[in-house]
């Protein structure tokens, strides 16, 4: 006997089928992001889609701001990360905040390269009612949400005073500076020049390495070659440290000279100073986890629990100190 379909048959195909295309609408633009949630979940379940443009990954404190932002977002299931490298290159991260508003995406994150350049493209951002979440380098202005980092100033004259302390008030140093068009680099300069003020340092050599070990390693070379004496090398992050040490070890001179640098990470900088390769690290932390639970306060409506400015502490570690876990800085 011939079986026979309902009437309702066909009208229930339709709607199956116009649901499923409008599921996939919805995953489409965004698909090509980590950290992606599961649709359901959260209040209502909605999907919140954040924008992450991360200036390089080409250094380990930007892989680990990554992996922060990744656990923490992945944690809450109504949000999904849409990360963006820009490699270094300002014009790419330009064009990432461009993109991010085409897509609509409900909130970006970015860790920018340089301020100027990228304070633009960040404002219109926000003014077309994208909230924009600041990290680590500054840009200018305050069209944008909230900024989160760490006191680069405060942490530059910690470092500074701890050198004066160090040396006894004197001796020959060389900065190697990190990217002076951003502002982690201006204020870590800045504050190191305060924090040995009226000391009988002398910086005899100084040179942007622009944050890259390579750069910082050549850099070294040329002081080495030019200065008999170098008692300490203040470098403003720990690949700039660990290059000049690199430099210095290759010439045979790495026991003569103290190594200082910023970022301290568990499997960088700390771990240098373990094993005596540098005299001390400032912490620098990521921020990734506090960008997250402030992204949640904004797209949930708490927007008036997140301040303009969040910034971050910092910990010193030393060879003294580093087996209890550094001292905070006060
Ligand atoms: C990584 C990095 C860190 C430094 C931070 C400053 O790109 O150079 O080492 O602390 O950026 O923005």
């Amino acid at each position: 006997m011939k079986h026979r379909s309902p009437f309702w048959y066909p009208l229930v195909v339709v709607s199956l089928l116009s649901l499923a295309l409008t599921a996939c609408k919805k995953a489409g633009p965004e698909s090509e992001g980590q950290g992606t949630a599961p649709l359901q979940g959260g209040g209502g379940g909605r999907t919140y889609t954040i924008g992450m443009s991360q200036c390089n990954l080409g250094e380990p404190w930007r892989v680990q701001m990554n992996a922060d932002i990744k656990a923490a977002a992945d944690a809450q299931p109504d949000l999904k990360v849409v990360f963006k490298d820009a490699q270094n290159d300002t014009l790419r991260q330009r064009s990432h905040v461009e993109e991010f508003v085409g897509s609509r995406v409900d909130l970006i994150i970015i860790s920018p390269k340089e301020a100027a350049p990228l304070t633009e493209p960040v404002a219109k951002a926000y003014q077309a009612g994208i909230p924009v979440i600041v990290l680590d380098r500054r840009l200018l202005g305050d069209q944008f949400t909230c900024f989160i980092g760490a006191d680069n100033k405060k942490i530059g004259r910690a470092a500074g005073e701890w050198i004066k302390r160090t040396l006894g008030g004197k001796g020959k140093v060389v900065e190697l500076k990190g990217l002076m068009t951003s502002t982690p680099g201006q204020d870590r300069h800045t504050g190191f020049r305060e924090g040995i003020a009226g000391s009988g340092i002398e910086i005899i050599f100084e040179a942007d390495m622009k944050w890259l070990e390579p750069d910082a390693r050549k850099e070294m070379e040329s002081a080495l070659s030019r200065f008999d004496q170098i008692d300490l090398v203040y470098a403003h992050n720990d690949p700039g440290a660990h290059g000049a040490y690199l430099a210095a070890k290759a010439a045979g001179r790495e026991k003569s000279i103290r190594f200082v640098g910023i970022d301290a990470l568990p499997q960088e900088g700390i771990a240098f100073v373990s094993q005596g390769i540098m005299a001390a690290t400032f912490q620098y932390p990521t921020g990734g986890a506090q960008a997250i639970d402030a992204a949640l306060k904004i797209l949930k409506g708490d927007k008036a629990l997140v301040p303009k400015e969040i910034t971050l502490g910092s910990r010193l570690f030393t060879r003294d100190n580093v087996a209890q876990g550094g001292e905070a800085l006060p």
